[in-house]
């Protein structure tokens, strides 16, 4: 459990404070409770339990159908490894859109269930009331602009987002109107995925609250990663904005390689990893 004397945790005002400060924000996704206290024991600032779980943990070909209650089920995992980082869970497509009433609902059961500390939703001027409401009464709201995953079939795929000018959806002027408009509803930071550096740079500027970029540049006051791209652990090619800082889908190939072949030529288990009649051990 995370005490409120805890001075080493991180919370919701502390990101206003490290943009203040020019401290960067590191942020990367988790989905359960070995790789959430990696992270937290790492020092990350901020664990998302990303609906992008629908693709990297269940091999969908989208986020789309991603549940609340699967969220919450996640959520809870992580929730059990944090100590430090904040915990922030993205409301899943059609959990915030139907009504306000709805959007308060499901957040408060990712807050309540799922042990969140703040929830993230995709869209911009679209959304700006429910994130007003929901952060009337508390519950600290993540944004998120430019390539939202959950409208893929408005975009036609995963695709930079901001590259046309105009105030049509996906236009760069709309972009910086919808992050306007979520700082202006109560939004505590904002998620600016897939779009040129300079238009991520030009909206860090205009706004008060922190930008974490991904696919978004250098500029923004954080970054955030979905873990499986960070540390190798996908089959596929990675989007040119995503480094793989281990291999770990080689590591554990190889690992268990050598399992199948010990296990068909007997020399696992050896003697070593048996037990023997006379001697205890555990
Ligand atoms: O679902 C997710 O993991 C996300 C991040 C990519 C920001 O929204």
């Amino acid at each position: 459990m995370v005490g409120i004397m805890d001075k080493d945790k991180v919370s919701v005002p502390d990101f206003s404070q490290m943009k203040a400060d020019r401290r960067p924000i590191a942020m990367v996704t988790a989905y359960d409770y070995p790789f959430a206290r990696i992270f937290d024991q790492a020092g990350i600032d901020a664990l998302l339990v990303g609906d992008s779980l629908g693709m990297v943990v269940q091999g969908n070909d989208s986020t789309i159908p991603v549940t609340v209650d699967e969220m919450v089920y996640h959520c809870r995992m992580v929730a059990r490894a944090r100590r430090r980082a904040l915990l922030i869970a993205d409301m899943p497509f059609l959990s915030f859109q139907v009504s306000i009433e709805q959007a308060i609902q499901n957040a408060g059961r990712l807050i309540k269930e799922g042990g969140a500390e703040a929830v993230k939703v995709e869209g911009g001027i679209a959304i700006a009331e429910t994130v007003r409401r929901l952060t009337e009464i508390d519950i600290p709201v993540m944004g998120h602009v430019g390539l939202t995953p959950q409208s893929v079939h408005r975009m036609g795929g995963h695709r930079v987002q901001g590259r046309r000018p105009g105030k049509g959806p996906g236009g760069r002027e709309r972009l910086i109107d919808d992050a306007l408009a979520l700082e202006a509803a109560g939004a505590f930071a904002v998620v600016l995925e897939g779009m040129p550096r300079n238009l991520a740079a030009e909206i860090t500027a205009r706004l008060t609250i922190p930008t974490i970029g991904i696919g978004a540049g250098s500029d923004c006051d954080g970054q955030v990663l979905v873990m499986h791209d960070l540390l190798g652990l996908s089959e596929s090619l990675l989007p040119r904005f995503a480094k793989r800082y281990a291999n770990l889908w080689q590591a554990a190939s190889g690992a268990v390689n050598d399992y199948i072949r010990e296990v068909r030529d007997h020399s696992f288990p050896d003697a070593e990893h048996s037990y023997s009649p006379g001697r205890k051990s555990a």
